[in-house]
């Protein structure tokens, strides 16, 4: 089925999304056409071109050896990251479901979080270009960067004011202010992309009312009267793009300068640098602007979240994997070999940088060691959330000062954390830190008077941390638990 038909019929279920290729911008916004939307199956194309890695990184090698292709990476590295276990992935909303391996093709060139369910969510590189306004009587269109509508209360038609019942618009643009108190139709258009490319603009909706204008023009108010309550609800259903999401003053779909910026996909083809998976992995997103460099947050928790980590083998994979595929081509030959031979993170690993999240094992510092793995490892239910996991947040502002506190539900009211004393932890103990060979869970929690499971409490049951990340953790506490001095495990 060709992309502008799909968005015409969806249009006509009152539903406009899916029709992610309303975009301005060629560089980014346009998936690879011709993938196959419709098939189940993975297995198209030829192998492309491909050279097998020989330097001696004992990294890449291992990624070649134990992932030698999309489909390995799909079933055994992507699948774990948010998998089809429902509850461990609090986001799910956020990035879409990859278990299978045609949902992973699609993952390719669609566009990122834009659903997620808070607006502050929402990454600016993720916004999409917005619908644009046209006001009966004046020329021009006023692209929208956010929508809300406050209800009308009774029947009085309320003094004029900034927080007064209606749909309220925030423009990027002012539009006029004559229109204040006037009678007038708005229409609202969106561009659509044809599969041949070519660009069309559908004017969606209309709405006759009452405007009030705020802000110099930024901020138009169209009134809402209780009759006409049911024809605005049901415009809100049908999903208006808003050009600013996330309500920060950035338009994330507008080039920056020179630079196009947004929106970025998923997975883009030939570049994990704009990838949002990439970027979630990492906590930010590189830009680079007039010259300079800038780190651009990503909010949300890291992925994957609750389960395992990537291990830097299966980040080269995946980097290398996104890197290999080629804009230019409609399909994805999943099955085809990774190229690790031409991949420039194979040939150099120091450009995965921020993904060593687990920091540098023998190391028993907070900042750079110990922090990293109670984030990496626990950080997807310990979120910073209201409710997360026990009461006991991992992430976020003042992890540190938290874990000096009593445990919420110990019987024996023992610090999370109790400086030069391991055994005294009860976050130690938690995770096993004092586990012997033989014993089994049931004896050890009852031996140390511990509530609730052994952590990390994966869905699949107890997944006991890393010896060496243990033993890192035991050495930090052990040397005074500090949050600044450095530490190196005996
Ligand atoms: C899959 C979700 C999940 C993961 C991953 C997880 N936890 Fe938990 N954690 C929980 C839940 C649920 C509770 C409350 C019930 C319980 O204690 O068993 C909890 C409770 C705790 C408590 C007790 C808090 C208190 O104040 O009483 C500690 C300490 C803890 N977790 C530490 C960790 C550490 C450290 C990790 C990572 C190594 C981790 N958890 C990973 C779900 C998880």
């Amino acid at each position: 089925m060709n992309r502008l038909s799909t968005c015409i019929a969806i249009v006509g279920l009152a539903s406009l999304f899916g029709c992610n290729d309303v975009l301005d911008d060629p560089k980014v916004n346009i998936p690879p056409s011709g993938i196959d939307w419709d098939s189940g199956s993975p297995f198209y194309g030829g192998p492309g071109a491909y050279a097998p890695y020989t330097g001696s990184d004992p990294y890449v090698l291992e990624a070649q050896r134990r992932i030698p292709d999309g489909l390995t990476l799909q079933s055994q590295v992507v699948r774990r990251s948010c998998g089809p276990i429902n509850g461990v992935c609090h986001n799910q909303k956020e990035y879409p479901d990859l278990h299978t391996p045609a949902n992973f093709v699609d993952a390719i060139g669609a566009p990122c979080n834009i659903q997620s369910g808070n607006p502050e969510g929402v990454f600016d590189r993720c916004e999409r270009v917005g619908d644009r306004v046209e006001i009966d009587g004046t020329p021009g269109r006023f692209e929208i960067g956010w929508v809300e509508f406050v209800p009308p209360e009774g029947d009085e038609t309320p003094p004029p004011s900034p927080e007064m019942p209606g749909l309220h618009f925030h423009f990027a643009e002012p539009v006029p202010t004559s229109h204040h108190e006037r009678w007038r139709t708005l229409r609202l258009i969106r561009t659509l992309v044809r599969a041949d490319r070519t660009v069309e603009d559908l004017s969606y909706a209309e709405y006759t009312t009452t405007l009030y204008v705020f802000d110099g023009g930024k901020h138009l108010v169209a009134g809402v009267r209780p009759y006409q309550v049911n024809t605005v609800l049901s415009l809100l259903a049908v999903g208006i793009e808003q050009g600013d999401l996330n309500r920060n003053g950035v338009f994330g779909a507008r080039p920056r300068g020179s630079v196009s910026y947004g929106p970025i996909p998923l997975i883009d083809p030939g570049n994990p640098e704009t990838s949002y998976l990439v970027a979630r992995m990492r906590g930010f997103m590189r830009r680079v602007e007039g010259g300079t460099e800038h780190l651009d947050e990503v909010p949300g928790t890291r992925m994957p979240l609750a389960n395992q980590p990537f291990s830097v083998p299966e980040m080269i994979a995946l980097f290398c994997f996104i890197e290999g595929l080629d804009p230019a081509l409609d399909t994805v030959n999943l099955a085809a070999p990774i190229d690790y031979g031409h991949c420039s993170y194979a040939l150099d690993t120091s450009k995965l940088d921020g993904l060593a999240v687990e920091g540098e094992p023998g190391d028993c510092s907070w900042e750079r060691r110990v922090k990293r793995v109670l984030a990496a490892n626990c950080g997807g239910c310990h979120d910073s959330s209201d409710d997360t996991a026990g009461g006991l947040a991992l992430l976020g502002d003042g992890v540190y000062d938290r874990l000096l506190l009593a445990a919420v539900d110990d019987p024996l009211s023992r610090p999370l954390i109790a400086p030069g004393n391991p055994a005294g932890s009860y976050l130690f103990l938690k995770i096993g830190g004092l586990l012997s060979e033989g014993q089994s869970h049931e004896e050890y929690i009852e031996a140390h008077s511990l509530a609730g499971e052994l952590m990390p409490d994966a869905p699949s049951g107890f997944r006991k941390l890393d010896d060496v990340a243990i033993a890192d953790i035991h050495a930090w506490i052990q040397a005074g638990a500090s949050d600044t001095a450095s530490c190196t495990t005996p």
